[in-house]
């Protein structure tokens, strides 16, 4: 049996050749871009600028912002040509084991799932930094060593209200809470306003002269930034995955995709800029800068509304990709590559519980001691893994007859892809050496995991 064994398209669509069962066709363009910040914008806008700026690109932090968002914009398409092809659940995961063959497709869900949950541990580490400014407004303190990751030095041991968090989220899923339109929209709205009353604010103490030097680790800090900003953009395939259920999606998915990256852009680069502006960027390495600078300008009110919009705009974000993570764990074991039981559904929630609660308390492990600039770097690198994968995948996409050929195409064939994919990887080269070895290890895992239990117990085999 051979580990390129691949899954026939019509197998996953089994409504395809009748056309009988179709998803009634409801969004536009606008509605994909409120889908599409919804899921986006998270712990990335209220930390990074801070924390990537101090280390790595200083006040250029706004370019970095703007590469990570070309590289994201250039995959997203490539990922709505697949979604749109093959729309069934499971992402990267089920395109690669259509077009790559089951080893490939493996060694992508494999990526996602480090992607996925360390996405949720990362967020809700953020989560608690922002709990924390929210509380301080009313002189309440969580206990230091409690409140943050694994640190005796600075005296934390673990995070204890981002361990909480991932329970209580875990929880809801596995009660069938999915979020609903109209709560995305409140939330969408929330998140948006405090960024805009946070730059309403801050423009008025902006000094120029801290934004000089503005590229004190030259062109090289940019790149590295831009390899962790990239973070930031995550969730888009939020967007891609909503591709079946879109009005003329040729015209409507590129205005999704990068009207919400376009949105999302302009938000990251604008907080940068004020931020920058109020505070040095040599003093913005705290893990609530926007909170923080808002602080020392003496505007206590607007940083406690500002925290507060800031942990409730981050829960849809934790929803969002726990949600995405269980479900790939659950495809998982739908086709044998994982234990049967992560494919079990309860029968009173109809929701994967199992399943959920495994994965919940490793996710809670990691956002309890591993600090997040470590969790976000680990995310990045599943992630353009699994990017550089389906952008290749597009040229293996077209060549494939059983693929229905009235979809969303990707512009510029075979020039976008091929570029993208470049991009991906060139980003990776950016990230540290820790972050390879620790992403070594993980596959190095995950190939084990393969070839003494997935390949043996695949469906395929039947
Ligand atoms: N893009 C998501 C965030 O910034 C992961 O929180």
């Amino acid at each position: 049996m051979s580990i390129f064994r691949k899954k026939p398209l019509n197998d996953l669509l089994p409504n395809n050749k009748s056309g009988s069962v179709q998803l009634k066709k409801t969004l536009n363009g606008f509605d994909l871009i409120l889908l599409g910040v919804g899921a986006i914008v998270g712990t990335g806008i209220f930390i990074l600028p801070g924390t990537v700026a101090a280390i790595h690109s200083g006040p250029a932090i706004v370019f970095s912002f703007v590469i990570a968002a070309i590289v994201c914009a250039l995959a997203a398409m490539c990922y709505s040509e697949f979604a749109s092809a093959v729309p069934v659940a499971g992402s990267a995961y089920t395109y690669g084991y259509v077009i790559f063959g089951e080893f490939i497709a493996w060694l992508l869900g494999w990526a996602l799932l480090l992607e996925y949950g360390l996405a949720v541990a990362s967020v809700a580490s953020g989560w608690s930094s922002y709990l924390n400014a929210f509380l301080k407004g009313f002189h309440l303190h969580i206990p230091t060593a409690i409140s943050g990751s694994f640190d005796p030095a600075n005296g934390t041991y673990f995070n204890l209200p981002a361990i909480l968090i991932v329970f209580l989220v875990a929880f809801l899923l596995t009660r069938g809470i999915k979020e609903s339109t109209r709560v995305n929209t409140f939330i969408v709205i929330l998140k948006i306003g405090v960024i805009l009353l946070f730059l309403a604010v801050g423009v008025f103490y902006v000094k120029p002269g801290n934004w000089q030097p503005f590229m004190p680790f030259g062109v090289s800090g940019v790149l590295n930034g831009a390899a962790l900003v990239f973070f930031a953009y995550l969730g888009f395939d939020a967007v891609s995955s909503a591709a079946e259920e879109v009005k003329n999606p040729k015209r409507n998915m590129p205005i999704g995709i990068i009207g919400s990256l376009l949105v999302c852009t302009l938000l990251y680069v604008a907080v940068s800029v004020v931020l920058t502006g109020i505070v040095s960027y040599k003093d913005l390495n705290v893990s609530d800068p926007v909170a923080f600078a808002l602080q020392l300008i003496n505007q206590d009110w607007v940083a406690g509304i500002i925290s507060l919009g800031a942990v409730i705009g981050m829960l849809t974000v934790i929803l969002v990709m726990l949600y995405g993570g269980t479900r790939l764990v659950f495809a998982l074991g739908r086709d044998g590559l994982l234990p049967k039981a992560m494919a079990e559904i309860s029968p009173k929630y109809r929701t994967p519980v199992k399943n959920t609660w495994i994965y919940s308390v490793i996710i809670a492990i990691f956002a309890g001691v591993v600090p997040l600039s470590r969790l976000a770097e680990l995310v990045n690198m599943g992630t353009l893994f699994a990017f550089m994968m389906v952008s290749l995948g597009i040229i293996f996409l077209r060549k494939n007859k059983d693929v229905s050929k009235s979809g969303f195409k990707t512009p510029f064939y075979p020039v976008l892809p091929i570029v993208s994919s470049l991009l991906c990887l060139f980003l990776i080269t950016r990230l540290q050496p820790l972050t390879w070895l620790v992403c070594g290890i993980w596959f190095a895992i995950g190939l084990v995991v393969y070839f003494f239990y997935g390949k043996r117990h695949s469906n395929l085999n039947k």
